[in-house]
């Protein structure tokens, strides 16, 4: 017989919609504990009601992931640590890569806001608890970057460069904790059917006029594989990282049929 596994705890942040919820129920099927945090408790708690009906398990916290305080809490809750961490708390919005007269004030804050949520937020979370998996020798963090850490798009100079942050850090820290038992991986996916998506569906309709359905087919098009990727799509690509003992792993779903998985720190030259 396989050697069987401890239940793993997993905090997934993010976890109130989407991607976050969709990660958070592939997680629990794995009968891993599930810790579901962002700032809205009740959306939180409607994805752990699924969950409990499904016989998995799954607990809520309120987490702003911006908020240090927040993230002290919450560490301090979880006193005996986690073994698996889920960084997916992010925003998207887009803007013109210089402020446009008048609206320095906003632009500024734009940058400010994606790299609070997307790139620092996920470091406080990692901080607060990777301490404890060195400690323990065991750990997974797994950080959901975006297509957008990996290439660069017009007008979203703020969106891009806190994911090109998010994965540079992953990248340093498997390279830190290379052989300690804690991995850090990262998936990278191109546009994703969730809550996110539609707000972009939205923001291009408003902005060019198109119809929704056109809004739509321009982001399927944006996409190598020609389609939206799916949820489950990613969640199945972070349950395997979180499984499985690849260091450095980034994993790249751009729509077509299979994930994309390539190793950068492997092919750095040594000096
Ligand atoms: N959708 C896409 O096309 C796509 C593509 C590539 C990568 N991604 C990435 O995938 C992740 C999930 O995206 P999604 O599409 O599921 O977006 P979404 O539907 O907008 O969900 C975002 C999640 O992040 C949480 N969040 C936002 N700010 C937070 C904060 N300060 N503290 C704690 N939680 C916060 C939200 O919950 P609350 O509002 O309740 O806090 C929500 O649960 C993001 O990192 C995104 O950048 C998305």
């Amino acid at each position: 017989m396989p050697p069987t596994q401890p239940p793993r705890t997993a905090l997934i942040t993010g976890a109130s919609r989407g991607i976050g919820a969709e990660i958070a129920r592939a997680v629990a099927a794995t009968g891993a504990h599930t810790i579901l945090a962002a700032r809205s408790q009740s959306g939180c708690d409607e994805v752990a009601a699924r969950i409990h009906g499904s016989g998995g398990h799954a607990r809520t916290y309120a987490l702003d992931v911006t908020d240090r305080a927040s993230v002290a809490a919450l560490a301090g809750e979880l006193e005996s640590g986690i073994d698996w961490l889920i960084n997916n708390a992010g925003i998207a919005e887009s803007g013109p890569l210089l402020a446009r007269p008048g609206c320095e004030e906003e632009h500024e804050e734009l940058f400010r806001r994606h790299h609070e949520v997307n790139f620092h937020g996920s470091r406080a979370l990692t901080e607060a608890f990777v301490f404890g998996m060195r400690t323990r020798r065991y750990g997974r963090v797994v950080n959901v970057a975006s297509s957008a850490a990996l290439y660069g798009q017009a007008y979203i100079a703020a969106y891009g460069s806190s994911k090109f942050a998010l994965l540079g850090y992953t990248l340093c820290a498997a390279d830190e904790l290379d052989g300690s038992g804690v991995t850090f991986n990262a998936v990278c996916p191109h546009y994703v059917d969730s809550p996110m998506l539609e707000a972009a569906v939205t923001r291009l309709v408003e902005k060019t006029g198109r119809t929704e359905e056109q809004a739509r087919a321009f982001f399927r098009s944006q996409n190598p594989g020609g389609r939206i990727v799916t949820q489950e799509e990613v969640a199945a690509s972070v349950v395997e990282l979180l499984l499985g003992g690849e260091n450095g792993m980034v994993v790249e779903l751009d729509g077509s049929p299979m994930p994309r998985p390539r190793h950068p720190n492997e092919n750095r030259t040594e000096s």
